[in-house]
């Protein structure tokens, strides 16, 4: 709820004002949602914790399999807690869980160009940019410009989470 200014020019144009789509009542019908999409396959929702705080969310979504075996990857950090590694590291970890235990082979994650942050994520991450979605997403009110990344299991043959502690980018304590 507090992070408003932080979250809103990133998110998804949704029905509702902020206070009603982030208040604590609105959390159960999300949940539920998010559960559901769960349970059929179609989505694998992570909570990010730090040292047991609850800090963000990665969202797998829209999960196809058969021959595509592919989904798109979203995340957020709460800014108390921003520019210390928690979404690469969170990211890191949920993909290679996607490329082992889900099975999948893709995933494409879109990010406005003005997203500098997350840009950055990404590119510590090695997701390769493959192109420009034109007025793809509608967010704060707008359609807005997107690029588009992707990882494929072939580009990280050892997992992001290895290729973090190899680089230097994260330790095992
Ligand atoms: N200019 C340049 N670099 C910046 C700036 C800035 N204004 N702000 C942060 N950075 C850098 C940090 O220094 C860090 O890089 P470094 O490790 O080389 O120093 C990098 O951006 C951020 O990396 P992390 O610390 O791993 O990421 P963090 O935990 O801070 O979370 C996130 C990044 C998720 C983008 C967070 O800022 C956030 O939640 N933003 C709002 C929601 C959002 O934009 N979500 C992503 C939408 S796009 C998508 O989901 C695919």
């Amino acid at each position: 709820m507090h992070d408003r200014r932080h979250l809103e020019n990133w998110e998804p144009t949704v029905p509702g004002t902020w206070e009603e789509r982030n208040g604590t009542l609105s959390w159960p019908a999300q949940w539920s949602t998010l559960r559901s999409l769960a349970r059929r396959g179609m989505s694998l929702p992570f909570v990010v914790t730090v040292d047991g705080q609850f800090a963000g969310q990665v969202t797998v979504g829209n999960v196809v399999r058969g021959s595509l075996c592919s989904a798109w990857i979203g995340y957020w950090v709460s800014s108390a807690m921003t520019s210390g590694g928690v979404a690469t590291s969170a990211v890191a970890l949920v993909v290679d869980h996607c490329f082992s235990v889900a099975g999948l082979h893709r995933l494409e994650a879109t990010v406005r160009p003005e997203n500098v942050p997350s840009l950055r994520v990404l590119e510590k991450l090695s997701f390769r940019q493959e192109g420009v979605f034109m007025r793809y997403l509608d967010v704060a009110g707008a359609w807005r410009d997107h690029l588009c990344f992707a990882l494929t299991t072939e580009d990280i043959p050892n997992g992001l989470v290895s290729r973090l502690l190899a680089t230097g980018r994260a330790h095992l304590d």
